[in-house]
């Protein structure tokens, strides 16, 4: 347990991430920013009065401020707007990015040595932005969203089996978007290859499907998009960090070389633990995982052009 994780944005995603938190007790408190007056105090509030009945001693705290954000082990940022009809997604990028900066100006004030695990989309260029304006180092900037995407790609292939989501391991990397990549070469059942167990055309539908995962759940919803399974994958991240387990969890990271590329958060294999990220795993790739790597890497770097920071 920590002491202090903030959720900054108590939306979908925020409010779900805060009451995961505290079920795992993962910090003595959790507090939730929004920019609405009343909305983080009145979820926060109901939130720990369902303390006693989950049984939880982790107190949620909402507000609309910094103060009591302050000196923060972990900050999970979920604040945002999401696509509206009329809107291009270079409108987005800008309100997120505006948003994002704004954050991370004051969590950079209120709480300079946190670890930040950005939710906000679009999501690599987001941990871009967060990573510029708090001048922390790529150890305490980390994104979610291979989590999540791995998450879907295995649930697809437990069900497409008829197995225990357990037994599913994969990794799906790259950019949050329609370049993702997830790794067939690296996809088994308890060790077993994936490839052994399914035709190549269930495997490239089910590949297709995770690739527009978060698009199959907006259509559905038409307000909104998918919050549970992005509350857990960011949780799932901050638990390794807060419990030193040094798991390897698919995460956008700053590369330094890794993959022969540099200035850009891209999702990769990332040793997680107290520190934040421990490490950068470089896996071996086929030719086909690298070219599709890189052509995810420019899917990035093109919108980064156009933030003004
Ligand atoms: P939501 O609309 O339910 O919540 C967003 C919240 O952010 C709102 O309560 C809003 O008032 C708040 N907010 C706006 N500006 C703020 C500011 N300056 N400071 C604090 N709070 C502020 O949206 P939802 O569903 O929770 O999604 C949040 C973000 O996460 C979106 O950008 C969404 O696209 C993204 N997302 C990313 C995923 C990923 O895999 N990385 C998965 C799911 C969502
Ligand atoms: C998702 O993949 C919207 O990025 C979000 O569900």
């Amino acid at each position: 347990m920590v002491n202090k994780i903030t959720v900054v944005g108590a939306g979908n995603v925020g409010a779900t991430t805060a009451q995961r938190v505290a079920e795992k007790e993962l910090a003595r408190t959790v507090v939730m920013v929004d920019v609405v007056e009343g909305i983080p105090q009145g979820k926060g509030l109901d939130q720990w009065q369902s303390a006693p009945i989950e049984g939880f001693d982790s107190r949620i705290v909402g507000t609309n401020g910094y103060d009591e954000t302050s000196d923060s082990d972990i900050v999970i940022i979920t604040a945002g707007i999401a696509r509206k009809p009329g809107m291009s997604r270079d409108d987005l990028l800008n309100t997120n990015a505006n948003i994002v900066k704004q954050v991370a100006e004051n969590i950079k004030k209120s709480s300079p040595n946190a670890i930040l695990i950005i939710v906000s989309n679009p999501l690599d260029v987001m941990c871009y932005v967060a990573k510029q304006v708090s001048g922390f180092p790529r150890e305490r900037v980390l994104g979610m969203a291979g989590v999540l995407d791995t998450a879907r790609y295995r649930a697809f292939l437990a069900e497409a089996l008829d197995v225990s989501v357990r037994d599913i391991q994969a990794m799906v990397l790259g950019g949050h978007g329609d370049t993702m990549v997830p790794l067939i070469s690296y996809t088994s059942v308890s060790g077993i290859p994936i490839t052994q167990l399914i035709d190549k055309a269930k495997l490239d539908a089910i590949v297709d499907r995770t690739r527009s995962g978060g698009a199959e759940i907006v259509k559905h919803l038409k307000t909104g998009s998918a919050y549970y399974a992005p509350s857990a994958g960011a949780v799932q991240m901050a638990e390794a960090i807060v419990n030193d387990q040094r798991r390897i969890l698919p995460c956008a990271a700053w590369l330094d070389g890794e993959y022969g590329m540099k200035g850009l958060f891209l999702g990769v294999p990332c040793k997680l633990g107290r520190k934040g990220l421990e490490q950068v795993i470089e896996v071996q790739l086929t030719s086909d995982e690298r070219a599709a790597l890189e052509k995810s890497a420019e899917a990035v770097r093109e919108p980064m052009k156009s933030v003004k920071l």
